[in-house]
């Protein structure tokens, strides 16, 4: 039988009630502990999840020897800081998109990881989804010819949320390319690789983060344009062409279990497997690595949060967004 894993949760969130749900889904690992900056919210935690633990600081948590690894669900200033602990008392680490505020950043956490020699991998859930691996199977098997264009975009209205929330406050490492834009930024990177120019413009609030950004990726022969907005809702279809065919990935299609293959004139619709809210495939995937003793998942590498950071780097650095963290 495959050896159980426990996991514990830092910094007990929105996300982190969405995480551990879909924990309770996979086999062969139990949520042992969880920590808060609250002790009555990690109480009110655990005892909504059968969890036996429930800390109020997170010292205890690094500290806690039953526990092999970390969901950090804490807020993106502080993934650089809780992982670094979290590595160093020897936990391994699952952390929250983006995995830190800049390359820099992420540069020393893998560097820690490897000097500890303990797993490491940022939560890009949508990396590990079925939808996504198909995709991926589909255009490196060549079905739908070679991709000229791709079009993805997450924007939801979150006009509301005040100047200090996580969505808007610098300090909190806010805006929406770090928030949602991540997703079609992996999405680019992920199907056609690092582009050879960006170009990026973005409308900034008035705590000079971005509330909207629009970013073209150009390639040899291909072209990506991506977009993600705090500033109104949209329908989130995601569109991969090629010369021999097209894939349309529904909405949203960062979780979307439902694709659209059309070629040859004709179109197929598939509705593949989604378990719970779609964490359950990152989960799945350290607890194997976990098992198998590996220090980073070969699916979304170390080098792969690293890449995936210098492009929004780059973007933030065309557009002005500059964090206190930098
Ligand atoms: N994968 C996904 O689908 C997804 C979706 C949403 C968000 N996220 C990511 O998950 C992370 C958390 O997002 P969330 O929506 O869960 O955030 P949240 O509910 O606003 O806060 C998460 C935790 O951060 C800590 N926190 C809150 N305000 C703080 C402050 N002012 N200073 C220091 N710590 C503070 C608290 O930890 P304590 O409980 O310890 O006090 C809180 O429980 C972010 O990095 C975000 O990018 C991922």
């Amino acid at each position: 039988m495959a050896r159980v894993i426990k996991w514990g949760i830092l910094g007990l969130g929105k996300i982190a009630h969405k995480f551990a749900q879909d924990l309770q889904l996979v086999e062969g690992c139990s949520l042992e502990a969880v920590a808060s900056s609250n002790l009555d919210r990690a109480q009110a935690f655990a005892s909504k999840y059968q969890v036996i633990k429930a800390y109020g600081d997170y010292g205890t948590l690094f500290e806690d020897e039953a526990i092999e690894i970390i969901y950090i669900a804490s807020l993106n200033q502080n993934h650089y800081n809780h992982t670094l602990k979290a590595l160093k008392s020897g936990k391994a680490v699952l952390c929250e998109k983006p995995l830190a505020i800049n390359q820099k950043q992420v540069i020393e956490m893998i560097a820690c990881a490897k000097k500890q020699q303990v797993f490491l991998m940022e939560a890009l859930w949508t990396r590990f989804n079925p939808s996504i691996k198909q995709v991926l199977q589909w255009v490196d098997g060549g079905v739908i010819g070679p991709l000229r264009y791709l079009y993805a975009s997450f924007s939801f209205n979150g006009l509301d949320a005040s100047h200090d929330s996580r969505l808007f406050n610098p300090e909190k490492g806010g805006g929406s390319l770090l928030d949602i834009g991540i997703y079609p930024v992996f999405l680019a990177y992920l199907l056609l690789g690092k582009p050879k120019t960006i170009k990026a413009s973005a409308v900034l609030t008035a705590t000079a983060v971005d509330e909207q950004i629009g970013m073209l990726f150009s390639y040899e022969k291909s072209q990506a344009i991506l977009y993600s907005s705090f500033a109104h809702d949209e329908e989130m279809q995601a569109r991969i062409c090629g010369e021999a065919g097209e894939i349309y990935i529904d909405s949203r299609w960062h979780e979307s279990p439902k694709l659209t293959l059309v070629k040859n004139e004709s179109k197929t619709i598939h509705n593949l497997d989604f378990s719970g809210k779609g964490y359950t495939y990152e989960i799945e995937e350290a607890n194997n690595c976990l098992r198998e003793k590996k220090l980073e998942s070969l699916t979304w590498s170390h080098n792969d949060s690293l890449e995936l950071t210098k492009l929004m780097d780059s973007i933030r650095l065309q557009t002005g967004i500059i964090f206190p963290m930098d």
